[in-house]
């Protein structure tokens, strides 16, 4: 099985990548095929609303390292995709992942969406400085609905607060609960 992390954060090793490289973590002990994108080492650009890619099979024209990430979710089985909340939404970075899928991975609007036979299952994981876990519910609700209709199968959407004074490595337990999100998408597939 092989899976892929997205750090859509711009802090390198910041709460998000401690968050996404645990749920790998857990995979790969399980005997998933793992590797990780982080925004903090990628130049992607926002989407420029150009509609090449809905105009021939070219893909997105804009030549930065989403072309990459391309090509690893085309190979992926599952992905798991690390947020954090700023300003009460998706960091720009998970806005600027989300709305590059437009050329591609968008059956409502993308006249080239490549259709898997199994839906790619996605973890959607939110992490956050406020402790409260339904602070932001309808958000986040919304945005698995959001991800659903782009066909990924949301088979969790882990919630990681109080982030604001503690970072998530010094999280008692927090540790064991990502490796098990990692572990069950395997398992899952057996
Ligand atoms: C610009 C900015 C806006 C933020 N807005 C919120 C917010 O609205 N609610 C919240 O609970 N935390 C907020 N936070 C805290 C982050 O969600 C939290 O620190 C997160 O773990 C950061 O992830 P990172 O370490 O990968 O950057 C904000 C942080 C920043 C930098």
């Amino acid at each position: 099985m092989n899976i892929i992390g997205i750090i859509a954060s711009p802090r390198k090793e910041g709460n998000t990548a401690f968050i996404v490289n645990k749920i790998l973590g857990g995979a790969k002990e399980q005997g998933a095929e793992t590797s990780a994108f982080s925004f903090g080492n990628l130049h992607i650009e926002p989407c420029c609303g150009c509609w090449s890619c809905h105009r021939s099979q070219q893909g997105c024209v804009i030549e930065d390292d989403m072309q990459k990430i391309y090509d690893a979710i085309e190979r992926a089985d599952a992905i798991v995709l690390g947020v954090p909340i700023y300003m009460g939404q998706m960091s720009a970075q998970g806005k600027i992942f989300t709305d590059r899928l437009f050329a591609r991975f968008s059956p409502r609007f993308s006249p080239f969406f490549n259709d898997h036979a199994v839906k790619q299952r996605l973890i959607l994981s939110f992490n956050q400085g406020n402790p409260d876990a339904n602070l932001f519910k309808v958000y986040t609700d919304y945005t698995k609905q959001m991800f659903e209709v782009l066909e990924f199968e949301v088979s969790e959407v882990p919630i990681v607060t109080g982030l604001r004074n503690e970072p998530a490595h010094s999280k008692k337990d927090l540790d064991m609960s990502l490796k098990k999100f990692g572990s069950s998408l395997v398992l899952a597939s057996c």
